[in-house]
């Protein structure tokens, strides 16, 4: 059987969180008392996925390698760690994440989606084809959106309508088989001049093998600052991340545990 692998994609420069993220990467700023990358990281390990790729930008390359680099390899995760030059659409993680991949199945989430529901059982028991999330949302023109016919069968998706045929969202995360990184490589850019994750999509949609669920939960993107706001305190709300798997429970408070000592042996050296 084929092994489920993860990609965290923590690309792109999020303008729209400008000053903020002029200093640091969107995925590491914080929602309530985590870093958000910590969020959909949570999401892959709890489904028992131990191969992570996480493609960042250049600039926030290294900030990125302080935070999780030393930590996990002791809880059995495996991460990597690969450069996205320019943002070229969300497709492009399948491109750069082939030799990854290799011949084994993928889940991959946004950085900065935040998902209440448990996605482990999809994860656990997918077996071919493509399955993705849906959730209503109030402005559906700023999505990836799913019509769906009378009997609860997706039959079109389109990104960011103008004219949007549903309100039902394409969440961030995306399981997919192998045929992803073939798929992925044989698009052409979509007008915005990206390789749109909505096109890997509607080519599993025609092929018959698309399956949408639909989310129970909250389902947050913080990707503005009220976004980011609201992020925070339903986190906080739900204990969302109060319940995080043990290993990166363990993770983060050896990390934390590490940074305490360190900064104790700063303090004696600088007296
Ligand atoms: C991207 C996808 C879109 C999806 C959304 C979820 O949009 O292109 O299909 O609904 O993520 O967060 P973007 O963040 O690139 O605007």
């Amino acid at each position: 059987m084929k092994k489920m692998k993860g990609i965290i994609l923590s690309g792109g420069t999020a303008t729209r969180l400008f000053p903020l993220t002029h200093t640091t990467s969107k995925q590491l700023l914080p929602v309530y008392d985590k870093q958000m990358i910590f969020y959909p990281l949570n999401t892959l390990v709890r489904a028992g996925i131990k191969d992570i790729l996480i493609i960042v930008a250049p600039r926030e390359a290294g900030q990125y390698l302080n935070l999780l680099g030393p930590i996990f390899d002791r809880h059995d995760v495996r991460l990597e760690f690969k450069v996205q030059s320019a943002p070229r659409g969300l497709a492009e993680a399948f491109i750069l994440g082939e030799n990854f991949i290799d011949n084994d199945n993928v889940t991959m989430i946004l950085g900065d989606n935040i998902f209440e529901d448990d996605l482990s059982s999809s994860i656990k028991n997918f077996r071919f084809g493509g399955e993705v999330f849906a959730k209503a949302v109030p402005d559906p023109e700023r999505f990836g959106i799913v019509e769906f016919d009378a009997k609860g069968k997706a039959i079109s998706i389109e990104e960011k309508p103008k004219k949007p045929k549903s309100n039902y969202c394409v969440t961030g995360a995306y399981i997919y088989d192998n045929r992803v990184v073939k798929i992925a490589k044989n698009l052409k850019p979509s007008a915005r001049g990206e390789i749109e994750i909505t096109s890997v999509n509607q080519k599993y949609l025609e092929m018959g093998e698309l399956k949408v669920n639909i989310l129970k939960g909250d389902w947050l993107d913080a990707g503005t600052f009220d976004a980011l706001l609201e992020a925070s305190r339903i986190v906080k709300e739900k204990n969302i991340s109060k319940n995080f798997d043990p290993k990166i429970e363990k993770a983060i408070a050896e990390f934390n545990e590490e940074m305490k000592d360190f900064s104790k042996k700063m303090l004696i050296k600088s007296k």
